[in-house]
């Protein structure tokens, strides 16, 4: 029996200016429970617009359409008191910039408690001994020291921890992670990394977790999908897309890594940038840079298409991608 989803996104589009521009262009995914899905591709290909959307934290400036089910409701139409029962308490996110989404002028007890406050019946006591017991299980020493203190008392990587703390205050069953080790040095990135893994385990949590590190999906994913232009071009387990990458742009991607046991690099070796939205090239968003290309994909937007159950493609020429093999 096929497990069912513990999230569903079918047909998400986000805009901004008045729909002329295009940030996540019908993307559709799942993430069945305690699973951790990969979300990957260079920078603005909509990965961040892609999680804000899911847990409608834009700007006012962005429309979106599509359906979000989460346990059977849709968080798209649901209302502002239901979406506030979810979000933080069973959907949280870790934002891309933890200075931006941590309040400077409140100690850090104070904005796990709001948390606490919001999503568990806890009383003041018991509310100060989860908040200790959270900075405990990320790892931050002293803990009952530091929960007085404000978030610009914390280093980098202690900062980070304190939105893990706060984002797992509510008991999520799914995190949404935006690039959570970004900027941090490698030692930190693969403890937090480590941490998230360990919860997943300990609270049977799903989680999305967008990077542009392959070696970090290699390291943490089950499964991955590869955005580029605001579109899904590729999805598939982590081991099948490594092995066999079909779409040009994943093969690309792949092949940015450096090879003989490097376990980490950033994507940059693709010969161009990717398009700004408001210059989405016509036909396949990738096909100015691909090595593949051929006519119908300068006419025509290739559609997802499933490849097997779990595995699906957008690319015309995925053949001869298939054929070419793995760069890793
Ligand atoms: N509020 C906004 N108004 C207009 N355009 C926006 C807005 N927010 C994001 N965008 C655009 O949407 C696109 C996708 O942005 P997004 O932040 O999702 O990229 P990303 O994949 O997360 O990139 P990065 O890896 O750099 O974080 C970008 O072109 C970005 O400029
Ligand atoms: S559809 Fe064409 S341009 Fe796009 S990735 Fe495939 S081969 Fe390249
Ligand atoms: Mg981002």
């Amino acid at each position: 029996m096929t497990q069912a989803p513990a999230l569903e996104v079918r047909n998400l589009t986000t805009t901004f200016a008045g729909g002329r521009l295009t940030a996540v262009n019908d993307v559709s995914f799942t993430v069945l429970p305690g699973e951790v899905l990969g979300l990957v591709g260079e920078s603005g290909s909509g990965k961040s617009v892609t999680l804000r959307s899911i847990m409608r934290l834009l700007p006012a400036s962005g429309a979106v359409s599509g359906h979000v089910r989460w346990q059977g409701r849709d968080i798209l139409t649901m209302s502002d008191a239901d979406l506030r029962g979810v979000r933080g308490g069973q959907i949280s996110m870790i934002f891309q910039e933890p200075m931006t989404a941590l309040n400077p002028v409140l100690p850090v007890f104070t904005q796990i408690e709001e948390n606490l406050k919001a999503h568990t019946d806890l009383d003041r006591a018991a509310r100060a001994a989860r908040a200790r017991d959270l900075m405990d299980l990320v790892g931050i020493p002293d803990a009952a020291r530091r929960l007085k203190e404000y978030p610009h008392q914390f280093s980098g990587g202690m900062r980070q921890r304190v939105m893990i703390a706060i984002a797992l205050a509510g008991n999520p069953t799914l995190l949404l992670a935006d690039e959570p080790t970004t900027a941090l040095d490698v030692t930190i990135q693969d403890q937090i990394l480590k941490l998230i893994l360990d919860l997943r385990d300990e609270l049977s949590m799903s989680v999305v977790l967008v990077t542009h590190d392959l070696g970090v999906v290699a390291a943490t994913c089950d499964r991955i999908a590869v955005m580029y232009a605001g579109r899904i071009v590729e999805t598939g387990t982590v081991r099948d897309v490594f092995a066999q990458p079909a779409h040009a742009y994943t093969r690309g991607l792949l092949g940015s890594v450096p090879h003989a046991g490097t376990e980490r690099s950033m994507l940059l070796s693709i010969e161009g940038t990717p398009p700004p939205l408001d210059r989405i090239p016509a036909g396949c968003a990738f096909n100015p840079r691909c090595d593949f290309a051929t006519g119908p994909c300068r006419a025509r937007v290739p559609v997802l298409e499933d490849l097997a159950p779990g595995r699906s493609v957008a690319c015309f020429n995925r053949t001869a991608v298939t054929a070419a093999g793995s760069p890793v």
